[in-house]
C-alpha cells in the first residue's frame, strides 16, 4: 500500500514521472482530448477537518476527471465530531472507499489512518506538511525554468534559490525544507527567531538521510537577495487564530513588498499558496505584479494532484 503523506514518499524518479504525467494531463485537458480512467469504478473520500477552497475543489474535480467518484466528508458532519475514534473511522471508511484524501490538524491523524486503514492516504494539508502544494509549486516553477521541456523539469530546479518569508515554522516552510532537500533546491528562510524551523523537521531530514539545503536568517533582505523565487504564506494558519495579534506584530518586518522583490534576482517570481491576507504577509502591488504567478500555481493543483492519484493507482494501490 502506497501513501502520499510527505514529500519523500515518492522518490525523485517518481516525482519526475508525476510531473511528466501532470504536464500531459494539463495539455490534454486544455485541448479537450483528455481521457483518463485511472480511478474508474472507484470512490475516493475527501475528509476535511479544516476549511479549503483550492484543495477541496481541485481534488473533487480531479477524482471525477480520472473516472472516479469523489465523496466529500466534512469531519464536522461525521461521528468523528461526536467522539468516534480516528482508528475506527479509518477501519470503517476502508470498507467503503478505495482511497482517502485528508486535510487535518495533527499530522498523526494521517499516520494513524495510513497505518490502520487498508486504503491509500493522501495528505491534503496537516499542521506539519502540505506536500500536494509543494509538488505543485515546484511543478509550476519547472514549467518556466525548463523552457517547457518536461525532460528538464527537475534538472531546471537544481541549484535554484527560493526565499520563504514570515512564519518559517509553518507547514509550508516545513514542506520547502523537506522538498528542497529532496530535489537539491536552496531554501533561504527569514522570520522572527521564535518562528524559526523546529526540531521535528530537522529530525525528519536526518531520518530521511537527506542533506539539508536550507538556512535561516532574521534578515528578510538577506534571504531574498539573489533569490529565483520569493514565497510567503499567511502569518496566522488555521487553528492559530488566538495568536493572531502577536503574530502580526512580530512578522510585520517580513512582509513581501516591492523592496523585498527588488532584492531578488531580476525576473524572479512571487508565489503564495493562497488565500492571501493582503497588506499583511504581502502587498497588493506584489500580488498584482508581473512577477506573481499565483493563479497558475492554483490551477496546477488540479493537474499535479491528478497525476499523484494516477501514480498511486498504478504503483501500489490495492482494492478494498
Ligand atoms: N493552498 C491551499 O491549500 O488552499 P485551500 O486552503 O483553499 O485549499
Amino acid at each position: 500500500m502506497r501513501h502520499f503523506i510527505k514529500e519523500t514518499d515518492f522518490t525523485v524518479g517518481e516525482m519526475a514521472a508525476v510531473f511528466a504525467t501532470a504536464a500531459d494531463m494539463k495539455r490534454e485537458r486544455s485541448q479537450g482530448t483528455e481521457k483518463r480512467a485511472h480511478l474508474e469504478g472507484q470512490s475516493w473520500g475527501l475528509l476535511f477537518f479544516k476549511k479549503s477552497t483550492r484543495t477541496r475543489v481541485s481534488f473533487q474535480v480531479g477524482v471525477h476527471e480520472l473516472g472516479g467518484q469523489p465523496v466529500m466528508l466534512n469531519a464536522e458532519e461525521l461521528q468523528l465530531s461526536r467522539g468516534e475514534t480516528t482508528a475506527d473511522t479509518a477501519r470503517v471508511l476502508s470498507r467503503y472507499l478505495h482511497g482517502l484524501v485528508i486535510r487535518c490538524y495533527a499530522h498523526s491523524v494521517l499516520e494513524e489512518v495510513s497505518r490502520l486503514g487498508t486504503l491509500p492516504v493522501v495528505n491534503a494539508l496537516s499542521d506539519y506538511l502540505h506536500p500536494c502544494q509543494i509538488y505543485t509549486d515546484f511543478f509550476t516553477l519547472a514549467e518556466r525554468w525548463s523552457g517547457g521541456d518536461v525532460k528538464r523539469y527537475l534538472e531546471s530546479l537544481k541549484g535554484r534559490k527560493i526565499a520563504f518569508l514570515g512564519d518559517t515554522a509553518c507547514n509550508m516552510a516545513n514542506s520547502f525544507i523537506l522538498g528542497g532537500a529532496h530535489l537539491g533546491v536552496e531554501i533561504a528562510l527569514a522570520g522572527p527567531a521564535n518562528y524559526a524551523p523546529q526540531a521535528e523537521i530537522r529530525e525528519e531530514l536526518s531520518r530521511s538521510g537527506l542533506v539539508p539545503s536550507w538556512r535561516f536568517t532574521q534578515d528578510p533582505i538577506e534571504a531574498a537577495r539573489g533569490a529565483d523565487m520569493v514565497y510567503t504564506d499567511v502569518w496566522t494558519s488555521m487553528g492559530m487564530e488566538a495568536e493572531r495579534a502577536e503574530r502580526l506584530s512580530q512578522m510585520q518586518p517580513y512582509q513581501v513588498n516591492a523592496a523585498v522583490m527588488r532584492a531578488a534576482k531580476v525576473g524572479a517570481y512571487f508565489m503564495h499558496c493562497l488565500p492571501a491576507h493582503v497588506g499583511e504577509e504581502v502587498t497588493q502591488e506584489v500580488l498584482d505584479s508581473p512577477a506573481s504567478i499565483i493563479f497558475d500555481q492554483a490551477e496546477n493543483r488540479l493537474h499535479v494532484q491528478k497525476a499523484i492519484l494516477a501514480h498511486l493507482s498504478t504503483h501500489g494501490l490495492t482494492q478494498t
